[in-house]
């Protein structure tokens, strides 16, 4: 029997609360939902997971950038987050997947790319769980860490400071990939994206 832990059990009741009104909140973020999954640089066939797809925001693009013939995977761990984009029609572009990004249910190396938005800040033990997303990309594949705001732009919104200590400072990031089996290679935090692109080492 698995256990869940009390990390997953708060993630879970966070966006359960949230699930219904997650799209609505923020009607305008498709282009850049787009232009973040363009500089992924997906080619037509790839299998590509997006991680914590939630209600699935991202699913629309990658299956465009990967068509036909690709693979999209959306994980998450909130039944109510799958629910809607189910709700949404998403499940009609890609293969959802109830799963803890944390302990994937797929093959090593089966993967061209990992996107995740708003994932980072909610994982409980960031390099073992980075790793584990690259444990299911092959060496070369690619990692997409985005935000459809910046990380000064979203603490002002929460009514926080940003302290130095936050994962996405890129001083904080590039090693944190980097024992993670991943290698920077673009970092962008303005107030209208957070993107860190990332490539899976040998
Ligand atoms: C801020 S929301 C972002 C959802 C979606 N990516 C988007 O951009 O709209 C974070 C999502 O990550 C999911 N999540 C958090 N921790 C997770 C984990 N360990 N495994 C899978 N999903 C997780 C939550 O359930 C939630 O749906």
């Amino acid at each position: 029997m698995r256990v869940m832990s009390d990390d997953h059990a708060h993630v879970q009741e966070f966006f359960t609360a949230r699930a219904a009104g997650w799209d609505g909140k923020f009607p305008d973020d498709g282009p850049a939902y787009a232009a973040a999954v363009a500089d992924l640089r997906l080619r037509a066939g790839d299998r590509v997971l997006d991680a914590g797809c939630g209600t699935g925001r991202a699913l629309s693009p990658l299956r465009a950038a990967v068509g036909p013939t690709g693979v999209v995977l959306g994980a998450d761990l909130t039944p109510a987050m799958l629910a809607a984009a189910v709700a949404a029609g998403r499940d009609r572009e890609s293969a959802l997947l109830l799963a803890d990004v944390a302990a994937l249910p797929l093959r090593p190396e089966c993967l061209d790319a990992v996107f995740a938005a708003g994932l980072i800040a909610h994982l409980p033990h960031p390099v073992e769980n980075l790793r584990e997303l690259a444990r299911v990309v092959r060496p070369g594949g690619r990692l997409a860490l985005f935000h459809p705001i910046g990380r000064a732009a979203l603490a002002a919104r929460q009514g926080r400071q940003i302290t130095p200590e936050d994962l996405r400072a890129e001083p904080n990031l590039r090693p944190l990939l980097c024992r993670s089996g991943w290698r920077m290679t673009s970092y962008v935090d303005e107030d209208a994206r957070f993107l860190a692109l990332a490539v899976r080492e040998d």
